[in-house]
């Protein structure tokens, strides 16, 4: 059976498909993902929007780094990275936009942060509420290992100050874009894991991008169903060894 073929073949847009379909604008999905308001939340340091090493001396530096010391991290490190991974760069009075182009402006892609040695954090699964730049505690533990089990042993995982998870909510994607919506989600996280991979260069850290994993073992330590939402794509994060 080869799903890869028949994936690419059957989502191909061709002219005799395309067109004459309209949105219905009253069964578009939420934005963004709620959680209870009992949940615990951490503010973030505001982000530094302006600053950083410069472009080029950035995509010269970045390099998958797969040994990481473990040192604790500061939190406004991590608030630096999640602003650059999916933070708002713009507000006008009907949509926002982020560090990272989205296919349709619909932002499918979700961000959990698995943290191992984030100072002012305890070890645990957060969900990174972006329009409040906040994370969301979902649960406390030292998770590193499990995810490292879940990612075919990568060790990297448990040694990382923390892990960022990408999760694709497909209904806001499909809602537009019906089977096409399993490319773009893909292509939406390839661009926010770049941003990170540059974003921990200038912080000083060094990140590696990880695909290799057991899914239904990455959806379970981040709480998601596995069928409207399903882990696609991860960054270790840390200071390189
Ligand atoms: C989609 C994707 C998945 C990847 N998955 C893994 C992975 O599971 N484990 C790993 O060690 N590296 C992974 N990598 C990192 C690549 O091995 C790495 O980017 C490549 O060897 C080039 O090296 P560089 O990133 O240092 O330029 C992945 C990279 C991409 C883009």
């Amino acid at each position: 059976m080869n799903y890869g073929d028949d994936f690419q073949r059957l989502s191909k847009y061709n002219r005799e498909k395309l067109g004459g379909r309209s949105l219905d604008w009253n069964r578009k999905p939420d934005q963004y993902k709620t959680y209870p308001p009992e949940l615990e939340k951490f503010e973030l340091e505001k982000p530094d929007r302006t600053g950083g090493d410069p472009l080029y001396s950035l995509l010269q530096q970045r390099r998958s780094e797969r040994n990481f010391k473990e040192t604790t991290i500061s939190k406004r490190k991590l608030s630096q990275v999640l602003w650059a991974a999916q933070g708002i760069t713009l507000s006008t009075d009907y949509h926002q936009f982020r560090t990272a182009p989205s296919a349709g402006g619909l932002f499918p892609i979700e961000t959990y942060c698995v943290i191992n040695n984030v100072k002012d954090l305890n070890p645990g699964v957060y969900h990174y509420q972006v329009p409040i730049h906040a994370l969301v505690l979902l649960k406390e533990g030292s998770f590193g290992l499990d995810l490292a089990r879940a990612a075919l042993g990568q060790k990297m995982l448990r040694d990382a100050s923390f892990n960022l998870v990408w999760s694709a909510m497909i209904d806001r994607s499909k809602w537009k874009y019906e089977q096409r919506a399993y490319r773009y989600i893909y292509l939406d996280a390839g661009h926010i894991a770049q941003n990170t991979a540059l974003a921990a260069v200038s912080c000083g850290l060094g990140s590696c991008q990880v695909g290799a994993f057991f899914d239904h073992e990455i959806d379970e330590i981040i709480g998601v169903d596995g069928e409207n939402e399903f882990a696609i794509y991860m960054s270790a994060v840390g200071e390189p060894r």
